[in-house]
């Protein structure tokens, strides 16, 4: 089973940004597979090197988005961004380093993590954004 289901309840309804989120929960998933499968640190840390630079570049594209829609609570938004982003660099620095490894909780912490921002930060900019015509 995977860690994080995909479905209606992680959905904004707009399909760009919709299928960015999917694709950082089938990262994630992927991760927790290959932690419980007892994959490899060379295999564990390209998937933790993808995790970074896509969530790298969803961010970017949401921000970008935001800014340009002028929407309200975006420096509260970016705050939220940059310090998962801080987080999860910092452990991939560290995990690269030797001194840092994998547990279940680090994976737990990812799922609520995500689950928490899309709910409620993320469905926070919708209505902004559906005004505007986002798709
Ligand atoms: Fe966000």
């Amino acid at each position: 089973m995977p860690l994080i289901t995909w479905g209606p309840q992680l959905e904004t309804g707009i399909p760009t940004i919709d299928a960015q989120h999917k694709r950082l929960v089938d990262i994630i998933n992927n991760l927790n597979d290959a932690l419980n499968a007892g994959r490899r640190d060379e295999e564990m840390g390209a998937i933790f090197d993808e995790l970074v630079a896509y969530t790298e570049t969803h961010f970017t594209y949401e921000e970008k988005l935001l800014t340009s829609h002028e929407y309200d609570e975006l420096e509260e938004h970016c705050r939220e961004h940059r310090v998962f982003t801080d987080q999860i660099k910092m452990d991939r620095d560290n995990f690269n380093a030797g001194v840092w490894e994998f547990e279940q909780r680090f994976l737990d912490y990812l799922r609520g993590w995500l689950i928490n921002h899309i709910q409620g930060t993320d469905r926070a900019y919708v209505p902004t954004l559906k005004e505007a015509g986002v798709e």
